[in-house]
């Protein structure tokens, strides 16, 4: 199969296709719009806001996994941000549908659920959240995601693909992590101290892509690590600072405040990795 990966130069671009590459079967294909590729007939230099330089990277894929975006607010103006993140998933969508290519895995982002700049608190109904929870996006980069999940859903209905939105907690790669689990929870509480390893993100990147799913379905996944990267437990987290949330699942230890299921049942996606080695 024909797998392209867009926002290849990056963090989790690059180790998705390293790791699809380990993979039997697999022809791997890198679109960005900065610099070269390590693999020249195995890249492509493309600004995805551009819908003919999309059509043109895309051309011959089985699957897309587009993670090309503006990563964070507050890395360009906000309007910037935002018409840049819709254009390029928009594109994405429209050059999958037009050329046949039947599965687009793309990335959102927990942010959806609690920016991590925040113009008000956010409550949870629940604990751990999963993908029923309300979301809540307070800024250009989580509507930029929450709008990417209105397209996802509408192209998957309206035109047969089956798509998978992965909203990514904080991925990092371990070198990044030597000093984890941080000591103390304290506010604002960024995304209830979920993450995940970039290895395992990718992995989850190439499940999603590969494993069989229906035609016109849309799913939405938390990919995140099986812990907190905070040491104080869990079910402390839940009532010294949420005490409205319904405990909903196991909060025992350093379990992770953002269930996992989906993910798992979807695509037997679990993390490997963890900032407690
Ligand atoms: N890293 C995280 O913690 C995290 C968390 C949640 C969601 N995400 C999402 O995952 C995806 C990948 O994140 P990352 O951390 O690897 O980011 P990154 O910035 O390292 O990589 C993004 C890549 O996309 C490319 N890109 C941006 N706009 C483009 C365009 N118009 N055309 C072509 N290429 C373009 C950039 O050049 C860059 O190489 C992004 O969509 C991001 O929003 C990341």
């Amino acid at each position: 199969m024909k797998l392209v990966v867009t926002g290849s130069k990056g963090l989790i671009g690059r180790h998705t296709v390293e790791y699809a590459n380990t993979q039997p079967g697999v022809a791997v294909f890198g679109v960005d719009h900065v610099g070269v590729g390590s693999w020249p007939n195995h890249y492509r230099m493309a600004d995805l806001t551009d819908l003919g330089q999309t059509y043109s990277a895309l051309a011959g894929a089985d699957a897309v996994v587009h993670l090309a975006a503006i990563p964070d607010h507050g890395m360009v103006e906000e309007p910037k941000l935002f018409m840049s993140n819709i254009a390029s998933t928009y594109n994405v969508f429209e050059a999958a549908r037009n050329l046949g290519i039947k599965r687009v895995v793309w990335a959102s982002s927990i942010q959806v659920n609690r920016t991590v700049l925040m113009q008000h608190d956010t409550r949870y109904q629940y604990l751990p959240i999963d993908e029923a929870h309300p979301v809540d996006p307070q800024n250009d980069y989580a509507l930029s995601k929450y709008v990417g999940e209105v397209m996802a859903e509408s192209y998957a209905k309206t035109y047969g693909l089956s798509v998978v939105s992965l909203r990514f907690t904080a991925i990092t790669h371990p070198d990044n992590m030597k000093d984890w689990p941080w000591a103390k929870a304290t506010a604002p509480h960024w995304a209830l101290y979920a993450y995940a390893d970039v290895r395992d993100a990718a992995r989850a990147c190439f499940l999603a892509a590969t494993t069989e799913l229906p035609s016109h379905s849309h799913h939405v996944a938390f990919i995140v690590a099986k812990d907190s990267m905070v040491a104080t437990p869990s079910a402390e987290i839940a009532s010294q600072f949420f005490p409205d949330a319904e405990v909903r699942g196991d909060l025992s230890g350093n379990v992770s405040l953002v269930s996992n299921a989906t993910a798992k049942r979807l695509f037997g996606f679990e993390a490997q990795y963890s900032c407690r080695k």
